[in-house]
């Protein structure tokens, strides 16, 4: 156990922050794709890390892995079903190979904020998704929260026929990819490590994702600017193994989730302030934001919400009534 050596190697901004485990102790692999400490999820990730190595000393020792250091999203599910690493946090776009539930989270203009995204995953229906993989070998124990996603191109986004013929970065979802083609551009699923490059060298034209991830991996300074449409939402599945879950001695299973909780509910309430400090970093560092008025943003609307009628037999109409429920 060395807490302090973890503490530390994060104050130097280091990229993992691994705790040497002792002798007898479960070791618990956390692998995840962001940053660890400007970024809701490696936030979060880090916290749950100190507090597990504090408070199961003895029991069991908790290693992040950020950056993609680890694993890409695209690999790291495999990686649990092998029993490499033992929890992630993947974006709900990233479980199209295992079920279609989380669809809905991906549909434009689905949820108002994150505060209706909270209210519907805490719903029943929301709580019951967290189950929907287990035949497949994965069970989901928390929701965490990123936020709104916004666009952005090589060029100045203000009306969605600007973002046609452009080619777009998207994570490996179908709704993506068909809210992309909506637009009358091309989605090119590509692993988020890759973006920046991606961007800078003219692969893609675009992308769209949370002010945590534009900032985090500086998209801003590859792109000409982005547009301020809060057209869809970036939310996490903190996953596991279900065999290795089951595994556990059910004092460490307790003591765990009961850990991941409480860090859950801390973390999910800060994620506002998160958002809008990253915001406020990418005009700090020169990064240009497009605020849309009402008129223009409803044409974003226009453009993709009719994306809804090719999913609603995958997601349900009575889900997607739930959903909107909580924009209200
Ligand atoms: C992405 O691939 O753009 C995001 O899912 C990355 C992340 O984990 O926020």
């Amino acid at each position: 156990f060395l807490a302090a050596t973890a503490t530390l190697a994060l104050a130097a901004g280091a990229n993992t922050a691994v705790a040497a485990c002792d002798d007898g102790e479960i070791v618990i692999k956390f692998s995840h794709v962001t940053n660890s400490d400007r970024h809701p999820k490696g936030i979060a990730a880090t916290l749950l890390a100190e507090r597990v190595n504090e408070e199961m000393n003895g029991k069991a020792c908790m290693e992040v892995f950020p950056n993609s250091t680890l694993y890409n999203d695209d690999q790291v599910l495999e990686a649990m079903l092998q029993g490499d690493v033992q929890m992630a946090a993947p974006s709900l776009s990233k479980f199209e190979q295992f079920t279609k539930v989380f669809r809905i989270f991906d549909l434009p203009f689905m949820f108002k904020d994150i505060n209706a995204v909270d209210g519907f995953q805490n719903s029943e229906t929301g709580q019951a998704m967290k189950e929907s993989m287990t035949r497949r070998g994965l069970l989901g124990l928390q929701f965490w929260h990123n936020g709104m996603k916004q666009i952005s191109a090589n060029k100045a986004l203000v009306s969605p026929a600007d973002a046609a013929g452009l080619k777009f970065r998207v994570q490996p979802s179908e709704v993506i990819k068909a809210q992309i083609e909506a637009l009358g551009a091309s989605p090119q699923p590509m692993a988020f490590s890759e973006v920046y490059g991606a961007l800078q060298t003219g692969v893609v034209d675009g992308q769209e994702n949370t002010w945590s991830n534009i900032y985090g991996q500086k998209f801003f300074e590859v792109q000409d600017g982005t547009t301020e449409t809060n057209h869809g939402i970036i939310d996490y599945m903190v996953v596991t193994n279900v065999d290795w879950w089951e595994s556990l001695p059910e004092d460490v299973r307790t003591q765990l989730g009961t850990i991941l909780e409480e860090v859950t509910v801390a973390r999910n309430a800060a994620v506002g302030q998160v958002d809008s400090d990253a915001r406020q970093s990418v005009l700090d560092a020169g990064g240009v934001i497009r605020e849309l008025n009402a008129e223009q943003r409803q044409a974003w609307v226009d453009a993709m919400k009719p994306v809804w009628e090719q999913f609603v037999g995958d997601v349900g109409q009575e889900n997607i009534d739930a959903a909107q429920s909580f924009n209200n």
